[in-house]
């Protein structure tokens, strides 16, 4: 029996005190990264002058729980736990009897998911001596997470922006700012990498590729500073099982189980971080019907149109090589509106579950996203983030399964972010001015030929 519940209530006292780390459970072990210019297997060493020991021990940890340290958990309490909220409104709208339930991560300080990573990132840099932080943003949560995360712990961060939306999302910028943060668009005049862009496409407008490019340098080319990812990363998904374990504790409370889990994917941080907990018990043969749905945007199917390869994580090479899906590093998607979901890779670990066949994948055009948003909207008065538009889509159009055959599943999703610094999107959308672009699998192909591959993976 289901509760009649809204807003599924979870006290502090009840929160998670461990992250869950998936990579024990997996049916074989992620393949380790590799260097992209020997071709052979990196070490932690190797990885040292990017990220504090800690978040190497646990990028490799065979350990399933990793306790969540007192002051990060601190941090967490401000915001956490987040609503688990039950769509009744929509399930009414749509005529369903799936039940539809959504957790609500926009409801951290900066609008997002992302400072589940970025505080745990920062403590364990600040621990080590770490004084600055470099890093990338596209559409700005990231930036503004790890900017709130080092004023929290008393770092500072440089962010490096893309062009395209250090332009068109100025508050963004000024929100990151406000922590402290330095924040340069991408390509800037300050590292090597950011001069040969600058130098061969002087009006480049930047992409994902470049902003890590940059980010890196810095990292490298500073004693002081290292360098902090916001997604792809195993201790990034890590970091986030935060989610998918207080909705277990939230949905119990409810009487209730998913049928369905769904997130939209970029590098497949908010994903892994609802589903992971719950894959637990479809990998221990618990519930072994679970359906997980990774959802990406058709500009950028990395799942559901890339190929499973070693590739670069970022458009130079500076950073490590890791087998992922991709759709190649040289690929650069079309401008579309959800920023955060315009990367060529993906996390090895959601590539692995995809190969596995342990998780699905579906693409949706911008139109059909922004029209699930504006239901959702009119129903449940939230305006997500266009990312998190795409999740709700995926759980719309399962719902609507349901009212067709009749069965009551559950369906949970993640809404990753907030809208509030997307309103042109939005204003785009309901002046029918979208523009709805489709992936060029020419440009795909281009960009995957020749990847040379390590020897005998
Ligand atoms: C609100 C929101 N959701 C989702 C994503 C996608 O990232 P990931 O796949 O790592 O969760 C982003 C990335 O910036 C984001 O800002």
């Amino acid at each position: 029996m289901s509760s009649d519940l809204t807003k599924i209530p979870l006290s502090e006292s009840e929160m998670p005190r461990t992250w869950y780390n998936i990579q024990p459970d997996l049916p074989r072990p992620v393949p380790p990264p590799y260097h992209p210019g020997t071709l052979q297997p990196l070490t932690p060493p190797d990885l040292m002058p990017l990220f504090p020991v800690a978040l190497l021990q646990q990028e490799m940890s065979p350990e399933r729980y990793i306790e969540i340290p007192e002051e990060v958990f601190d941090i967490y309490r401000l915001w956490r736990p987040t609503p688990l909220v039950r769509a009744r409104r929509l399930e009414k709208a749509l005529d369903t009897p799936a039940h539809i339930y959504y957790k609500y991560e926009g409801a951290s300080p900066v609008g997002s998911h992302k400072p589940n990573t970025a505080v745990a990132q920062a403590y364990y840099n600040k621990l080590e001596g770490t004084r600055r932080l470099a890093t990338e943003t596209g559409a700005g949560q990231w930036g503004s997470a790890l900017a709130m995360a080092g004023r929290l712990m008393g770092l500072d961060v440089t962010v490096y922006m893309v062009k395209v939306s250090y332009q068109q999302k100025p508050y963004r910028r000024l929100l990151m700012e406000s922590y402290g943060a330095t924040v340069y668009a991408s390509p800037s005049e300050v590292t090597e990498a950011g001069r040969k862009v600058l130098a061969a496409t002087p009006n480049s407008t930047g992409s994902l590729g470049i902003a890590i490019s940059e980010a890196v340098e810095d990292a490298v080319k500073h004693e002081d500073t290292k360098y902090s990812l916001g997604s792809v990363l195993n201790h990034v998904l890590l970091h986030q099982t935060v989610i998918g374990e207080e909705c277990i504790a939230q949905l119990a409370k409810a009487d209730e189980y998913p049928d369905i889990v769904i997130g939209c994917c970029g590098g497949g941080s908010n994903l892994g971080g609802i589903a992971n907990p719950f894959l637990r018990d479809k990998l221990t043969g618990r519930k072994p019907n679970l359906r997980v749905i990774a959802v990406e945007p058709a500009a950028c199917p990395t799942l559901t149109k890339g190929k499973y390869l070693y590739d670069l994580g970022d458009s130079v090479g500076l950073g490590p090589m890791v087998k992922m899906y991709t759709l190649g590093h040289s690929f650069v998607p079309e401008g579309i509106h959800a920023g955060g979901l315009r990367y060529h890779g993906d996390s090895p670990i959601i590539s692995l579950l995809y190969d596995e066949g342990l998780i699905e994948a579906v693409a949706y055009h911008q139109n059909p996203v922004f029209a699930a948003a504006a239901q959702f909207i009119a129903t449940e008065g939230l305006l997500p983030a266009p990312e998190s538009a795409h999740a709700i889509k995926a759980a719309m159009d399962e719902a609507i399964k349901c009212r067709e055959s009749g069965e009551k599943k559950v369906i949970l999703f993640n809404l990753s972010g907030h809208g509030h610094f997307d309103l042109t999107a939005y204003d785009a959308y309901f002046q029918g001015k979208l523009v709805d672009t489709e992936y060029s699998s020419a440009d795909v192909e281009a960009a995957l030929a020749g990847l040379p591959q390590p020897a005998g993976v």
